[in-house]
């Protein structure tokens, strides 16, 4: 039997404009718009390092100086602290990184698309397989639960292909995401046939979208190379993963958790709002005020 190998590596694809976003993204990236206290990027980390993720590798474009400094030392912040005995605070900002947490960071020198972006980290990923988060998709772990990438990771050491975090998604959503079909395994495992980048919902072949969470095998790299320019005229990922389906096989998860599309305003909304809720500090409160509001 083939030895799988373990996933240590994780890919943040940074690079994005957030057009969506403006003007608030106009000079910070939008990966560091915080629902709540914490910046989506770091959302996305935990996840990862919550899977046994040690090594995170950003791909990253112009302006986004922010999320290096958000993972690198605060010298000045943590003497001002330390000097003031703010220990909570301190130990807060500390937390950020890990003694076991190893950060990298490469350019994508131009929006050529997300396949592009998965490119660019090649020479840091090297030959094993890794995960690729996407910060703007916010997954909340189930109840009690593990993360998604969690749930990811334990399933790839079952199969050792690549695995792609899906929800069923309203028809006339289908055109937001990468749609893949194929048959079921169990209740929530496909071995996946057919993939399209944003499919009319005429075209469409399911109703299975893919979040923003994958993991992939090293093949995907010559596989991302081989395919000519896809939806939008940029270089897809969801067509280099597509090219793997003949000769490694594809799978795909129905995930446990919650998804919020924090790359829309609605979807950001909601995650504010529900994490609020939910948060050890301010929850009650903020219940209290969404209550009176009701009134
Ligand atoms: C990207 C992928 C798409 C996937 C989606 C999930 O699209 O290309 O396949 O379903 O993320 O959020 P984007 O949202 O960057 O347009």
């Amino acid at each position: 039997m083939k030895k799988i190998p373990p996933i240590k590596k994780a890919v943040f694809p940074v690079a994005g404009l957030g057009t969506r976003f403006l003007p608030a993204t106009k000079a910070q990236p939008k990966e560091m718009m915080p629902v709540v206290d914490k910046p989506l990027i770091q959302y996305a980390v935990e996840e990862a390092y919550e899977a046994g993720i040690r090594h995170m590798i950003f791909v990253t474009g112009r302006n986004k100086r922010a999320i290096e400094d958000h993972f690198d030392t605060a010298y000045e912040l943590e003497t001002e602290l330390e000097a003031g005995n703010k220990q909570e605070l301190l130990a807060l900002v500390r937390g950020l990184q890990p003694e076991d947490m190893h950060c990298s960071f490469v350019r994508q020198p131009r929006s050529l698309g997300l396949g592009h972006a998965v490119l660019c980290a090649q020479p840091l990923v090297g030959d094993e397989p890794f995960a690729v988060l996407l910060a703007d998709d916010l997954m909340a772990a189930p109840e009690g639960g593990p993360g998604v990438m969690t749930q990811m990771v334990d399933i790839f050491a079952g199969q050792g292909t690549s695995l792609l975090a899906v929800q069923e998604v309203p028809l006339e959503q289908v055109r937001r995401y990468g749609i893949v079909a194929g048959h079921a395994l169990d209740a929530r495992t496909l071995k996946v046939e057919r993939m399209v980048e944003k499919p009319t919902p005429q075209a469409a072949p399911s109703r299975m979208g893919v979040a923003g969470r994958y993991i992939l095998t090293p093949a995907v790299f010559d596989s991302i190379r081989r395919q000519s320019r896809g939806e939008g005229g940029e270089i897809q990922l969801t067509d280099g993963i597509a090219g793997l389906i003949a000769t490694e096989g594809v799978h795909a998860y129905l995930y446990a958790g919650k998804r919020y599309d924090c790359g829309s305003k609605e979807g950001f909304l909601e995650a504010t709002v529900e994490f609020a809720l939910k948060h050890p500090e301010v929850g009650a409160s903020f219940r209290a005020y969404l209550n009176s509001l009701a009134r």
